[in-house]
């Protein structure tokens, strides 16, 4: 396969390494991803993250398991280990499920690397097309809130809400973005922070909870979160902690937009009850773990309940925006996600 790069994945020597998204920012370190448990192995630690990412991770990896050769039903047993490995954002499943059809195809090697090329490059497009899209709802001098990573790190292009965010500054309108730190695995605050800063955005950090006091003060003008599935009614599966922004900025009068690729849409799943939500292991919420090393502050075998995403109902998103453009309440509310 050719030699392709993107934030945080990099494909050399037919070789796929992926940006060690644990690591930073503390170290920049790109770590060996090719075969099946090393790829899985870095998803479950979420090395590769984000719902853009893994899909296509996934896909590019598949790609080059075929050009050493496996024979189809290796690549099959290959692609359904790929799929269970993270249950909540669907983009892995729509991306996966059209590198199946490409290796149903009699000349399936051919076909797989052309798939798998084709998914980076349309998300790279998909990215930019949304950003143009929300950077118009964005009025001059705002102060915008964002949860977790949605940025470069965690797609091909330029990221979904982070993207618009991005673009929003380019063009003048960013006063400053509060930036959630998101435990517990504090995506926000090692990854968005670290993305806002490279590209020059004003950011200032804030712990989870202090969201709410800002939004009362009057000090958020738009909430901006990006999604891990959109349900048929319109329920956005993210970041756990995203519901809560959303009854908060329904509570204060603030728009709450949700930016996704096409990819993210899941019309099979009738609403956010249905999507399968990630439970993770205790020690994320009884300490904290990274590069700077480990610390656990809870009692030892304190139980934990740690869901990885939330559902936000559709009634407290103000917009959906897609690579199609801003999609209303009004037009969800008639099945615009829905399936055809
Ligand atoms: O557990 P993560 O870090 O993979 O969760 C990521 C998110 O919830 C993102 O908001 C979502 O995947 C959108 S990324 C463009």
């Amino acid at each position: 396969m050719q030699t392709l790069q993107t934030t945080s994945l990099w494909v050399r020597d037919n070789q796929l390494f992926i940006l060690d998204q644990q690591a930073l920012p503390q170290a920049s370190r790109w770590l060996d991803a090719n075969s099946v448990e090393a790829l899985v192995g870095h998803i479950h630690a979420l090395r590769v993250r984000g719902a853009p990412l893994i899909g296509l991770s996934a896909s590019l990896l598949l790609a080059l398991l075929a050009e050493r050769g496996l024979n189809r039903d290796a690549l099959l047993n290959a692609l359904e280990t790929l799929r269970a490995s993270r249950p909540t954002a669907v983009n892995l499943m729509n991306n996966l499920d059209r590198m199946k059809l490409a290796l149903a195809q009699e000349d399936f090697v051919p076909a797989l690397v052309a798939e798998a090329l084709r998914l980076i490059d349309e998300d790279k497009q998909l990215c930019e097309r949304i950003a143009i899209a929300g950077s118009q709802l964005v009025k001059p001098g705002s102060r915008l809130l964002t949860h977790c990573n949605t940025g470069g790190l965690a797609t091909a292009g330029v990221g979904t809400a982070l993207g618009v965010i991005n673009f929003a500054h380019q063009q003048g309108n960013v006063a400053n973005v509060w930036v959630d730190e998101t435990r517990p695995l504090l995506q926000g605050g090692r990854l968005t922070a670290w993305e806002l800063g490279e590209l020059g955005v004003p950011y200032q950090l804030i712990t989870d909870s202090m969201a709410a006091s800002l939004m009362a003060k009057g000090r958020v003008d738009a909430v901006w979160v990006g999604a891990d599935r959109i349900a048929a009614n319109g329920d956005v599966a993210n970041k756990i902690g995203t519901y809560s922004l959303a009854v908060l900025a329904k509570f204060h009068g603030i728009p709450f937009y949700v930016a996704a690729p096409q990819t993210t849409l899941d019309p099979n799943c009738p609403n956010g009850e249905a999507i399968p939500i990630e439970q993770r292991a205790a020690a994320e919420v009884t300490g904290v773990a990274g590069s700077f090393g480990e610390v656990q502050w809870a009692p030892e075998n304190a139980r934990v309940y740690n869901p990885a995403f939330d559902v936000t109902p559709a009634a407290l998103i103000s917009g959906w925006v897609l690579d199609i453009g801003v999609v209303t309440p009004a037009e969800v509310a008639t099945g615009k996600f829905a399936k055809r």
